[in-house]
């Protein structure tokens, strides 16, 4: 019995600048030279040269999608001068896929921007709307087969690094703390001093999801829509008001932005409780995952469903997964994680993929230590080790979800 729809996406997820090694024309790199508490990305994990072998590696376990980036800094290394080597590179990259079987899931922006744009003022640049359609317009050129396009991955979170990177120069914040790594950490320190942190931050790149959506739709057949960072928030009653607030303005003005696009990007790896101060950091639990947030598998559906009512579109899952050194609760995680998505399926929610974050043990956004992989990656010879994950999700994969728990069997 499945609740999976037939044709149903189930793959796994990477960024570049997190995979690829070297993204020298980046503002990422230049950040991870300078900011005090960063570890560098260096090679990474050579996934520049090594997709083949990646995509041979997922395809191989029985999945069906690939869900990776293509580097803006790549493509245009400097204004106005598009690369047709890396665009081709990245053409080849389509071109694995499909020669595997497998349906590529293309980010035209993850978190990484060219230097030249960072030093412009990035998504606060006045030009930006005009940049990033710019570069959409040229990478449209190879996109012929691609069948979903996220244009800007997380501009919920993107706008959380735009807030760290302007408080590190500032002087409010002293260490780089990962966006994506909780606990008593600067981030949620900035998150609780402005309430509402990230509405300003929020328009150009809402605007520039728009322009790039109209590109995509014009010039090639693909779906397309942006991935969203969803925090399944909660709060006591008697902090009901402040819940809404906060919740409008890190998930909700993103997610209405959505209306109209083929898809939304569900993105879930925990809740987060909220009160009158704002984000509660996620307290001290010996259960907590390497990146201090909370064991929650069932967020995923809460995530789902809330963003499924707010965007009005159907939902792909373009991230869940969990930082663990020890696979066997990776697996645990994502059976209890797919038990109550088939739930929500059940109950009527248009889910048409599941991609899982991550392909890769990779660069945490200036941390190594975290590993959210379903291969290992030999930091030094590059070497892939499949984890039991990798050949775990390849059969829930090819018998659709058929063996997953029902939420019903679910303890949670
Ligand atoms: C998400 C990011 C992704 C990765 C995971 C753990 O917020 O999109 O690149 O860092 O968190």
């Amino acid at each position: 019995m499945t609740y999976f729809p037939e044709d149903f996406l189930w793959g796994a997820s990477t960024a570049a600048h997190q995979i690829e090694g070297n993204n020298l024309n980046s503002d990422w790199w230049a950040r991870e030279s300078v900011m005090p508490g960063m570890e560098l990305s260096g090679d990474a994990d050579d996934s520049y040269h090594r997709y083949a072998e990646d995509i041979a590696l997922l395809a191989g376990a029985g999945l069906n999608a690939y869900r990776f980036g293509i580097e803006w800094a790549r493509i245009e290394p400097r204004q106005g001068h598009f690369s047709r080597a890396e665009l081709a590179h990245y053409r080849r990259m389509i071109d694995a896929c499909l020669a595997e079987r497998v349906t590529p899931v293309v980010t035209l922006n993850h978190f990484s921007l060219p230097l030249w744009f960072a030093t412009e003022g990035g998504w606060s640049s006045p030009h930006a709307v005009e940049r990033f359609a710019a570069y959409v317009e040229k990478v449209t050129d190879i996109l012929d087969g691609v069948e979903w396009v996220v244009t800007i991955n997380e501009p919920n979170m993107m706008a959380m690094i735009t807030m760290m990177t302007e408080a590190m120069r500032s002087g409010q914040a002293s260490e780089w703390q990962s966006p994506t790594v909780e606990g008593e950490s600067d981030r949620n320190r900035i998150a609780a001093a402005l309430p509402v942190p990230t509405v300003e931050y929020a328009r150009p790149m809402i605007a520039a999801h728009h322009a790039a959506r109209d590109i995509v739709r014009a010039r090639t057949g693909a779906k397309v829509g942006w991935s969203i960072a969803n925090g399944a928030f909660y709060a006591d009653p008697e902090h009901a008001e402040k819940l809404a607030e906060v919740r409008y303005a890190y998930e909700d003005i993103y997610l209405e932005a959505s209306h109209g696009d083929d898809f939304v990007g569900v993105q879930s790896y925990s809740t987060q409780r909220v009160d009158d101060n704002g984000l509660v950091p996620h307290p001290e639990h010996p259960d907590n995952t390497m990146v201090g947030t909370a064991y929650r598998p069932d967020s995923l559906a809460v995530a789902v469903r809330h963003a499924a009512a707010v965007a009005g579109a159907p939902v792909l899952i373009t991230e869940n997964g969990i930082a663990t050194s020890d696979d066997d609760r990776r697996i645990a995680f994502t059976s209890e994680a797919l038990a109550h998505l088939g739930g929500a399926i059940e109950d009527g929610v248009d889910v048409r993929g599941y991609l899982h974050w991550s392909l890769l043990d990779n660069y945490e956004w200036g941390h190594w230590g975290p590993t959210f992989g379903l291969i290992a990656v030999d930091r030094e010879t590059f070497v892939r080790a499949p984890k039991p994950s990798l050949a775990w999700l390849g059969d829930v994969a090819q018998s659709n979800g058929a063996g997953t728990l029902r939420t019903d069997e679910v303890q949670i």
